[in-house]
């Protein structure tokens, strides 16, 4: 009876063992997601694979027509339009990201400061977007351009 009665202490003070091991395990392990690595599409290769796509998008979905009948409001019809428009304000707002991520981002001054402000721009048209509100987009549709041509202006060379 003796030995049982020391195998079950021994289990039992194993146990809380591993369940502390665990805990400290569970406090000190590594954050998920992809470690860092190094860019691959060039500046240019994000502009025309998300950055543009994605504006093209959103400065699509508002605006006004001219027709034989006369000037037509332009907004997304139903649930999948708005949705689509959503989808490249997120587009955007990750491509900002991207734009951001050491060996692409040109500098931490400037280039920065503007990434952000197109970042801006994308997350109001994706909170318009969400709202169903096409005055929004059209507003943060224009905050958008304007942030894509003050970048421009200072750091494309062509
Ligand atoms: C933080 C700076 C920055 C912002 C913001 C930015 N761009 Fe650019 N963009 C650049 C740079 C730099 C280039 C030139 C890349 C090159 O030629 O290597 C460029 C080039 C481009 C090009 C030309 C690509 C080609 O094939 O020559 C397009 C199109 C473009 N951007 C669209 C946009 C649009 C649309 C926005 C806004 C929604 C935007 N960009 C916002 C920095 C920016």
């Amino acid at each position: 009876m003796q030995w049982l009665f020391v195998v079950s202490v021994a289990l039992f003070i194993s146990g809380i063992g591993f369940i502390i091991a665990g805990a400290r395990t569970l406090r000190t392990a590594a954050p998920v997601g992809a470690p860092v690595t190094m860019p691959v599409a060039s500046i240019k290769q994000t502009m025309n694979a998300i950055v543009a796509p994605g504006a093209d998008v959103i400065y699509k979905a508002v605006g006004t027509t001219t027709t034989a009948t006369g000037v037509e409001d332009i907004a997304p019809r139903n649930d999948k339009e708005w949705a689509a428009v959503g989808n490249s304000a997120a587009a955007l707002v990750e491509s900002g990201h991207l734009l951001l991520v050491r060996g692409r981002a040109l500098d931490t001054g400037d280039w920065a400061k503007m990434t952000r402000e197109m970042i801006d721009a994308a997350r109001a048209t994706l909170a318009a977007a969400d709202a169903k509100n096409a005055n929004g987009i059209l507003a943060a549709g224009g905050d958008l351009n304007e942030s894509c041509d003050r970048c421009h202006a200072k750091y494309r060379r062509e």
